[in-house]
């Protein structure tokens, strides 16, 4: 699905940079320039990069307990 339409940024694509290391928005804009048009896209995409995050944590510590 196409979040960012200014600069065709898919979820795909930002879960990817987050995979790849990316840990804000900061960081996800300066890979792929989303949110740097009209903005309207930084809400859901800020969103995206919490619930991936978040996803990596919780994994990271079911690996570690067990
Ligand atoms: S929709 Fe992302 S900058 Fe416009």
């Amino acid at each position: 699905m196409i979040i960012c339409l200014c600069r065709a940024v898919s979820d795909r694509e930002i879960r990817s940079l987050v995979d790849s290391g990316a840990r804000s928005m900061a960081e996800v804009r300066e890979a792929c320039g989303i949110g740097e048009c009209c903005g309207k896209c930084a809400r859901q995409a800020r969103e995206l990069i919490v619930e991936r995050v978040g996803t990596m944590v919780a994994n990271e510590l079911s690996r570690a307990a067990a």
